[in-house]
């Protein structure tokens, strides 16, 4: 029903203020009877909205259902056209955002969902991912063929985020390399970057960036080998639509200038990494060694045990010597 999501479109852009019933009826050339049909179906669907006499109507701050018009609502004008969808279910945003890739869905299409049943994490790990509880998003990048430093476009990422979470909020996220999300020892978001290859010349044409951020996931849903792990960034702490939304537009952003030091010195300021003892596996053997920073492509800067100076370029370290996450 257009007018549906016409009035949900409004309230999502008025979060913040009531917009009355004659003010929604005239932007949307409708009638007040109409208004309020599609008010009442949106409540059915679960959104939460006030409804106040002589005031108007206004989403309640914790009505948090994900929508195309909220996400929508809340992108920069420059981003507003983009293909949005949300699906209720899934199995990952990132396995269907491949497909769409495949079939050539533009630059900036964005893909969410409200429960994935088989979300994906580095390393052929499974991401836990409870209906309406996260954030799981992929945004597909179109690669142009100039593009130098595709491998920066983890970093910008998880600086995305960052930056998200510390604009909706009072929060200071950081950073452990390359790309998860921390709040008070705690992982609050994974991202999962992947490309898509052309078959024909065997490039690659796209790059899936998934992102899922644990949002109000409660320590006794999780299955038990995250626990302590994993974190949240707390109820009623954002709306996941605006937080979708400046996610998504801190990725685009940061695709226009992947070289520049304006990313790498906003991930560096929030890397949790300077300093650390870790460990890392190679070819089978476990290294100890401590970080000494990060390098202008992102690499992770180490001091091997024996003194050796080394650079990371990919793969997953363990703070302190033990085994896992
Ligand atoms: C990690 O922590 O190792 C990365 C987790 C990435 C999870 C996100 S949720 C949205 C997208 N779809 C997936 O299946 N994975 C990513």
């Amino acid at each position: 029903m257009p007018t549906k999501n016409d009035v949900l479109a409004v309230l999502e852009f008025s979060r913040n203020r009531f917009v009355s019933g004659q003010e929604l009826a005239e932007t949307l050339n409708i009638s007040r009877t109409a208004v309020w049909k599609a008010v009442k179906s949106l409540e059915e669907d679960g959104h939460r909205i006030l409804a106040v006499t002589n005031k108007g109507y206004r989403l309640d701050s914790d009505s948090d259902l994900l929508t195309e018009e909220g996400v929508r609502a809340n992108l920069p004008n420059q981003y507003k056209n983009l293909p949005i969808t949300v699906l209720s279910v899934t199995d990952s945003t990132n396995t269907q955002a491949k497909k769409l890739a495949a079939d050539a869905a533009p630059h900036g299409t964005i893909l969410l969902a409200e429960e994935q049943t088989a979300g994906r994490g580095r390393y052929g790990k499974s991401f836990f991912s409870p209906r309406g509880a996260g954030l799981y998003m992929s945004v597909i990048l179109k690669l142009h063929s100039g593009i130098a430093e595709p491998q920066m476009i983890t970093v910008a990422a998880a600086l995305a985020v960052c930056r998200a979470i510390e604009k909706l909020t009072d929060l200071k996220p950081l950073i452990k390399w390359v790309n998860d999300i921390y709040l008070d020892g705690k992982k609050v978001c994974g991202i999962l970057t992947e490309a898509v290859t052309d078959f024909e010349s065997g490039g690659i044409e796209s790059i899936i960036v998934g992102v899922g951020v644990d949002c109000t996931t409660k320590e006794e849903t999780l299955p038990p080998e995250l626990h302590g792990i994993v974190g949240a960034l707390g109820e009623g702490a954002v709306c996941r639509n605006r937080l979708a939304a400046e996610i998504a537009a801190g990725i685009l952003d940061s695709f226009n200038d992947l070289g520049g030091s304006e990313i790498i010195d906003g991930y560096r300021a929030r890397s949790l990494m300077h300093g650390k003892e870790i460990s890392f596996m190679r070819n089978g053997e476990i290294f100890r060694a401590k970080v000494t920073g990060i390098s202008d492509s992102g690499a992770l800067l180490v001091c091997l045990d024996n003194g050796t100076e080394f650079e990371l370029q990919s793969g997953e370290v363990t703070i302190g010597s033990m085994a896992g996450n």
